[in-house]
């Protein structure tokens, strides 16, 4: 499989918050912004992978700010490392103002995907092609992340 890039399988998702996704405080309900992140991420690990992927994990989900009824949400969604079947995507949701456009970091997460084959089990996932010292580094803490993990388990 050829490796491939960050940039090709990086996602940007705009949603606007409506009274339907709000809470009993009249900001954004988490649930909507979890399933948002999931389906921004889902969209990225199916752009590397070629093939839909589902999600194993989700970690260091964490609401930063509130987003309001009427703000325009952003979400963009990376491939940070592609392991033997699984891939790791960090997602960043921000709030962007109406008026002056300004955006502001309201959420952020780590997502897990695995690559399913035909018979509905994990198979090889292409490897990622670091192009910058960014790509290498955000490599590097998610094969840490990943050994630590396993090393507890
Ligand atoms: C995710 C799933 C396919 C893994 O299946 P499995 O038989 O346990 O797979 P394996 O133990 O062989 O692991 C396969 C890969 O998944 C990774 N993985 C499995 N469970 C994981 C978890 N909880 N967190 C992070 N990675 C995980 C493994 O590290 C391995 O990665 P690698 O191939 O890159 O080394 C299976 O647990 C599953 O189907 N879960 C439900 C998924 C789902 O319904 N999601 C919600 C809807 S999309």
């Amino acid at each position: 499989m050829d490796p491939k890039a960050p940039s090709e399988s990086f996602t940007e998702m705009t949603e606007l918050v409506l009274p339907q996704h709000t809470n009993a405080v009249g900001s954004a309900f988490g649930g909507v912004i979890m399933s948002w992140i999931d389906i921004c991420s889902a969209i990225a690990a199916t752009r590397h992978c070629g093939r839909v992927a589902v999600t194993a994990r989700v970690d260091a989900l964490e609401f930063k700010a509130p987003i309001h009824v009427g703000d325009i949400v952003r979400l963009t969604a990376r491939l940070n490392a592609a392991f033997t079947s699984s891939m790791e995507i960090g997602v960043r949701v921000e709030r962007e103002h109406a008026r002056t456009g300004a955006r502001s970091l309201c959420a952020d997460a780590r997502a897990t995907f695995v690559n399913l084959g035909e018979d509905g089990k994990p198979c090889p996932v292409p490897p990622l092609l670091a192009e910058n010292d960014e790509d290498r580094r955000l490599a590097a803490e998610a094969a840490e992340r990943r050994g630590q993990r396993r090393s507890r388990d």
